[in-house]
């Protein structure tokens, strides 16, 4: 493994220091819980390693809201990140072919490198409306392609595929003896009906998801992944009891508890995200400057400077985050144009997120002097 820190990493609010900015608006998840929300009894907890694939009980209750025939399916890890690497770590190696669509989660795309595979990588367009092309995916199979790896909604556009695109997906690993990896870390703060968890419908799909986005609960590290596979499962099982051997206990008690009350929480949030993303919509119809892809799902948005316009990209960040302590995730966060930057409006209080806002229309003006 060559492991290289990413920039989206590198310059992280947690590593910059939350004290540097006044508005906050590169967070990808609902504002956080704190731990005297959740009313927890932890007090006869024995600090013992626990069931090394995860809480049985939790495993049963996500694997019934998913549609997964049984717990066996489900394997908890530390956060969908502990997930992915799993995941990526398990299926390739130097000789082994992955196909990634971008933008996607960095993580999704660094592992893989740092693996040393053959990674290829099918960028979506902003011109297309970030739609996945499916012909055009399937050109880009190998017979040595291990897994197609795809998020939805995605992150940083917060775009949605359609249940009947999805399905072709399924159909098209299936038919070419592949594995499609779904990242659905933010699949329950779809805007309409949130699409079938991807592994429910095929041995052939790994899903993987966390309670970090929709329950702003990133500190647990609580995340799963899903397969219906069971020889597959078992290596998985084997990746991380070679890394962590089992979670931590006390992460996955809280989140049971938490996840006996979830649904009271999922409709408190999805409220939120909607009130707040009303207020994004009002705020981007009055901006000139920019152009977006109207997010269907998530708490980020991934609007761009519209090329035409002369303005100097650089200058606008620096008078954002100098002149107005705005941090947002520029694009290269993204491997892709700085022109676009991520703007999270789920995280922060809704008078930040308006000053965060305003502060982007002055910057974006300012520059283009
Ligand atoms: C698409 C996606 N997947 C996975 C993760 C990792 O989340 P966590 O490890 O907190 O569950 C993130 C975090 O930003 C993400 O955006």
């Amino acid at each position: 493994m060559r492991y290289r820190r990413m920039p989206i990493e590198v310059e992280s609010p947690e590593q910059l220091g939350y004290d540097k900015i006044r508005f906050n608006l590169t967070e990808s998840s609902c504002a956080d819980l704190t731990f005297g929300e959740l009313n927890l009894d932890l007090a006869s907890l024995p600090l013992a390693y626990c069931d090394h694939r995860g809480k049985p009980e939790l495993r049963t209750a996500i694997a019934t809201d998913s549609g997964l025939p049984s717990r066996d399916a489900v394997l908890l890890t530390p956060g969908a990140a502990g997930a992915l690497f799993i995941v990526a770590t398990t299926l390739l190696g130097p000789d082994d072919h992955l196909l990634v669509v971008r933008p996607n989660y960095a993580t999704n795309l660094e592992t893989p490198r740092a693996i040393g595979c053959h990674v290829d990588i099918c960028d979506l367009r902003f011109e297309d409306g970030f739609d996945l092309d499916l012909d055009r995916l399937a050109a880009m199979l190998h017979p040595q392609t291990k897994y197609l790896s795809i998020t939805v909604p995605n992150n940083p556009t917060g775009t949605v595929i359609s249940a009947a695109r999805l399905h072709a997906l399924v159909g098209l690993a299936e038919s070419r003896g592949i594995r499609l990896l779904v990242d659905e870390t933010y699949r329950e703060m779809t805007y309409g009906e949130p699409l079938p968890v991807a592994a429910s419908l095929s041995k052939s799909v790994i899903s993987v998801s966390s309670l970090s986005k929709t329950y702003g609960l990133p500190g647990l590290r609580l995340g799963w992944l899903a397969t219906q596979d069971a020889a597959l499962m078992e290596t998985f099982l084997a990746a991380k009891e070679q890394i962590v051997i089992c979670n931590s206990v006390i992460d996955e008690e809280i989140a049971w508890q938490f996840y006996r009350g979830k649904p009271a929480w999922l409709a408190r949030n999805r409220a939120e995200i909607a009130a707040r993303f009303a207020l994004v919509q009002a705020w981007f119809a009055a901006q000139e400057e920019l152009e977006w892809v109207e997010p269907r799902g998530g708490v980020v948005a991934f609007p761009r400077i519209k090329p035409s316009l002369g303005v100097d990209v650089d200058r606008f960040y620096q008078i954002l985050q100098e002149q107005h302590g705005t941090y947002v995730g520029p694009g290269h966060w993204f491997e892709t144009d700085r022109r676009h930057f991520r703007i999270g409006f789920g995280w922060p209080r809704t008078a930040d997120l308006a000053g965060g806002l305003a502060a982007i229309t002055a910057a974006v003006r300012a520059a283009a002097r």
